[in-house]
């Protein structure tokens, strides 16, 4: 397999993190937070994200499926598990590692709101704004990247490359092998 192109370095992405963690301290001083993660790709930004807010906080998940493992989405989501705990009247950042069509941030968005949370934010580690389908927008972006296909720091290509700690472009030969 050849290697893969670095499009974000670890250090990039560690400074982008303490920047988006210093803002939720920020924004929600004195107050308590949920942070919501998108499983299984918002898992790595989370774990980061949650030690740079200083803040009382708890952790949930959730997990959609969006049909297969194609990079296409099928324009259906599916709730795969819904959280742990109720929402309403709580402080709910949602963690999500990219924001693409916006399909899966607009089913999650109605679907929390309904529940009646005191806030709902939303924190996206990656933008693909050029791919946009739905208006929705992220309050916390870390970076806006062209229309690639990238995996690591939690990003997968068919569940694998997870664990890179950089942010890479997937190759497109290493796609279709
Ligand atoms: P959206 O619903 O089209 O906004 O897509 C969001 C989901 O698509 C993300 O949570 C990812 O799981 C997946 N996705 C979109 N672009 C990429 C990518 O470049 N690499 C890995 N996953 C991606
Ligand atoms: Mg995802």
């Amino acid at each position: 397999m050849s290697q893969p192109k670095v499009l974000l370095s670890r250090e990039q992405i560690a400074a982008k993190v303490a920047e988006i963690g210093s803002a939720i301290t920020r924004d929600f001083q004195g107050e308590s937070v949920i942070l919501l993660g998108v499983l299984k790709g918002a898992t790595v930004f989370l774990a980061d994200l949650a030690r740079q807010i200083q803040l009382d906080a708890t952790f949930d998940f959730i997990a959609v499926s969006s049909y297969g493992n194609s990079r296409e989405q099928s324009g259906e989501v599916r709730l795969v598990k819904d959280v742990d705990r109720p929402m309403e009247g709580k402080n709910i950042i949602l963690v999500e590692d990219i924001l693409d069509t916006g399909l899966t941030l607009t089913y999650l968005r109605e679907l929390l709101l309904a529940r009646k949370p005191k806030a709902l934010k939303i924190a996206a580690l990656l933008d693909k704004l050029s791919r946009r389908e739905l208006p929705v927008h992220a309050d916390y972006v870390g970076f806006v990247i062209p229309d690639e296909f990238v995996v690591g720091y939690g990003l997968d290509f068919a569940e694998h490359f997870r664990n890179l700690p950089d942010i890479c472009i997937m190759e497109s030969d290493a796609k279709s092998s």
